[in-house]
């Protein structure tokens, strides 16, 4: 157990390194002393003395005084190699980098456990809510089934405000006018960021590594205002899911927007809050819901995993997960309902062509609903229906059959939607 007060270096020092640097500057955790910060622009004003500040970055994985790395620049280049050379100094690495994570784990936790440092992670997923630390102490002794997560708040929010009304491009300029979208908004919209995140909850709950570049991936871009629409007649919210769940002996493992009932818990997590449920044998069903981002909440992780790095000694070191599992993650016997949003001709047959093309893929229907052409909608031409179907359950494997099939007929004009019902 140490007895020292630990020292604290920091690689980057923007949104959250300045909270952290702040919050340890100002002496209330007596085990933790805050040395250095490496940044890009010294010069930049940040609310630190310029004496914490260094453009080197051997100033802090080099500097022998220094014991904890808290890293919070961003990206895994050169990310990963400052913390592998740290890790080779005998630093502890805390780290806030979701894709650092999910890309380079497996390396990582391997070259900490080789030099009997520690590496802790819970900030690199849903920022203030503690989803990995419980996994990995208080759910130790469950098999656990599945890990589903609202992972992306700006994704959320998007999506609350279309729930409300808005169309995509509105909510998403009030997005980036409120701060929560990026000018380039495109790793949260094409569901990268839920990726990198649904990759390391799937790689601890499974222990084994599950590469974000091997995962389905689907973002909110297709969504319309039309979903929504239908959507609601049917009692559904629309939200963006991570999902990491066992079926039969293998793991399936992507990012797809959902429909969900307005029954579950899920359905109510709105704006940019986040939340992550987990299934396991001995805890049935567990909902962790709070901030998933933000300097505050994602420094309450951050300090917490450093914390805990000045109580614990070597024989408490373990790897959560190694590159050598057996990775069959694109599972298509896993089975869903599925919706579908069609533009097809406003002729006769078109339900009777539908129907046939589903019960010759074995796939059985549970509702259809057709709605005929109204001017004050943009979402379909003149002369044209829109046609929603919701399937019975059916294997990812069957339903791309018959989407394929679907695409092919004449008189559909167009395949707008598809989502999967999650319950
Ligand atoms: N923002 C959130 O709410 C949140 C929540 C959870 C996790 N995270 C994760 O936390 C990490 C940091 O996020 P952030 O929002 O704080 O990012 P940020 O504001 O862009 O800060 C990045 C910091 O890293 C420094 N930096 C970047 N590249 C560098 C290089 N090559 N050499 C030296 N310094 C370099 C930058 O220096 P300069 O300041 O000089 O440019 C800056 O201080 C990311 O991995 C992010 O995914 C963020």
């Amino acid at each position: 157990m140490h007895s020292k007060t630990l020292k604290v270096g920091l690689l980057g020092c923007g949104n959250i390194g300045s909270k952290v640097a702040k919050e340890l500057l100002t002496g209330k955790i007596p085990s933790l002393e805050f040395k250095r910060a490496l940044v890009r622009d010294t010069k930049k004003d940040r609310g630190l003395p310029s004496e914490y500040l260094t453009s080197q970055p051997e100033d802090i994985f080099d500097d022998k005084d220094i014991d904890i790395v808290i890293e919070v620049m961003s990206g895994d280049n050169p990310v990963l190699e400052y913390a592998l050379k740290s890790l080779n100094n005998k630093k502890h690495l805390v780290t806030a980098n979701k894709e650092l994570i999910a890309k380079h784990g497996p390396i990582i936790f391997e070259t900490a456990y080789k030099n009997q440092v520690q590496v802790k992670l819970d900030a690199t997923v849903c920022g203030g809510i503690p989803v990995i630390n419980t996994l990995l102490d208080s759910l130790k002794a469950n098999e656990i089934q599945e890990a589903v997560g609202i992972l992306n708040g700006t994704t959320n929010y998007i999506l609350s405000q279309m729930e409300s009304g808005k169309d995509f491009n509105n909510a998403l300029k009030d997005a980036q006018l409120k701060g929560y979208a990026e000018p380039d908004p495109t790793n949260d919209l094409e569901g990268y960021d839920t990726k990198y995140k649904i990759s390391i909850l799937a790689s601890l709950c499974f222990q084994q590594f599950f590469a974000p570049d091997k995962l389905a991936c689907d973002g909110i871009k297709n969504i319309s205002s039309a979903d929504f629409h239908f959507a609601h007649k049917w009692n559904f919210a629309i939200k963006l899911l991570g999902i990491a769940r066992r079926v039969n002996n293998k793991v399936a493992v992507g990012v797809y927007p959902a429909l969900i009932s307005n029954k579950d818990p899920l359905s109510q997590i709105n704006d940019v809050l986040n939340a992550v449920q987990i299934k396991g044998h001995l805890i049935n069903e567990l909902l962790l819901v709070g901030p998933g981002a933000g300097p505050a909440p994602t420094t309450s992780a951050i300090l917490g995993d450093a914390i805990s790095i000045t109580r614990q000694k070597p024989s408490d070191y373990y790897v959560p997960f190694t590159g050598n599992g057996s990775i069959d993650n694109f599972c298509e016997e896993n089975s869903y309902k599925f919706y579908i949003r069609l533009r097809v001709g406003d002729q006769k047959g078109v339900v009777a062509e539908i129907g046939n093309i589903l019960a010759n893929n074995d796939v059985s229907l549970n509702s259809i609903d057709q709605e005929a052409h109204s001017d004050n909608r943009d979402w379909e031409e003149e002369g044209e229906a829109t046609l929603t179907l919701l399937t019975h359950q059916v294997t990812e494997a069957k339903f791309k059959k018959t989407v394929n099939q679907l695409k092919e007929s004449k008189i559909i004009k167009k395949i707008c939607c598809v989502l999967r019902v999650f319950e």
